[in-house]
């Protein structure tokens, strides 16, 4: 699975911001049609990315297109645009049913089939971010084509009737929700935008707070947010030294038959091994340790 620590947006009619993205290294470009183009400005977006994926290079980083909600009436020229010219996936927003995911699904299985790709090679991933959304995410999250989700924080508080305050402890349920069914279907979980972008420390707060949660990566929506966001989901060399120490002690006693031990005056037992374990994959995946 690509690695997404960092998903960056930009309005998909902007040739200038999508070949930005193209020099900061990040790991997912996810050029939008919905909310971030202009409702005079879909036609133009649609283009555009059509334009982006077959002319520019992207390297390392993985091409993404967000198309409108499906009902919205844009959502069938949104794909018709961008799936000739395969994009590595399709992000879906406004997600609540399963018969929705479905719907894309086929879509993209009639484009894989038509040009000869691999079925299942576009991955389909959902923006969950609404009441309904949440209650549904065992449905969603059970579709063979996704491997990640995403929490929209803003559409949520809009949809429930919250205020987004800084903290967020507002949407905390329906975040740590999003992570749970994640974990359940082996699904990455991409965390909520920071939208005060000037402060990319701030980014790098959300983040880490998010990776405690177990969110493996994060929307981002500024160039400025880009290093912050990866290098809070990057495991740092202290922590990679302790897992591997974890991991090496662990065996260790198990051998001896001691299920718990002591290292460094904590208790070390099967979950802390799993948690060292997850962190190494993360670092391996970050081309660390
Ligand atoms: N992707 C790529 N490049 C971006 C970018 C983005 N999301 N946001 C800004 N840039 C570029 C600018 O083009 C500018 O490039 P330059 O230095 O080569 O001229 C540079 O980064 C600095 O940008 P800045 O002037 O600080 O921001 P801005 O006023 O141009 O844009 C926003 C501010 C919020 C409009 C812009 O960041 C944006 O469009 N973000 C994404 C919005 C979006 O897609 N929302 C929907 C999903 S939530
Ligand atoms: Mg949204």
């Amino acid at each position: 699975m690509h690695a997404r620590r960092a998903l960056l947006y930009m309005p998909g009619d902007d040739w200038k911001k999508i070949t930005k993205a193209l020099t900061l290294g990040v790991d997912s470009i996810c050029m939008d049609m919905e909310d971030g183009a202009a409702a005079n400005r879909k036609a133009e977006a649609r283009a555009t990315i059509a334009r982006a994926l077959q002319e520019l290079n992207f390297g390392a980083s993985e091409k993404l297109a967000r198309i409108n909600g499906v009902g919205s009436g844009l959502e069938a020229d949104d794909l018709s645009a961008v799936l000739p010219h395969r994009p590595d996936g399709i992000v879906l927003p406004k997600a609540e049913t399963p018969e929705q995911v479905a719907w894309v699904s086929e879509k993209i299985e009639a484009a894989e089939l038509k040009y000869g790709w691999p079925v299942n090679a576009i991955r389909l991933i959902l923006v969950v971010e609404s009441a309904k959304g949440l209650l549904n995410l065992r449905e969603l999250a059970a579709h063979p084509r996704l491997d990640a989700l995403i929490f929209g924080a803003e559409d949520f508080a809009a949809s429930v009737g919250a205020t987004r305050t800084p903290e967020a402890l507002e949407v905390l349920y329906a975040r740590s929700a999003l992570v749970t069914a994640a974990a359940a279907y082996g699904l990455q979980a991409i965390d909520l935008v920071t939208v005060d972008f000037r402060s990319p420390e701030l980014a790098h707060r959300d983040a880490l707070f998010g990776a405690q949660l177990g969110y493996t990566g994060k929307q981002v929506i500024h160039p400025s947010q880009v290093g912050p966001v990866q290098d809070a989901f990057t495991p740092d060399a202290e922590a990679i030294a302790y897992a591997k120490r974890v991991v090496e002690t662990f065996e260790m006693h198990q051998a001896r038959g001691a299920g718990a031990y002591d290292l460094d005056g904590k208790m070390i037992d099967l979950p802390l091994l799993k948690s060292a374990q997850n962190l190494l994959e993360r670092a391996r995946a970050a081309g660390k340790a």
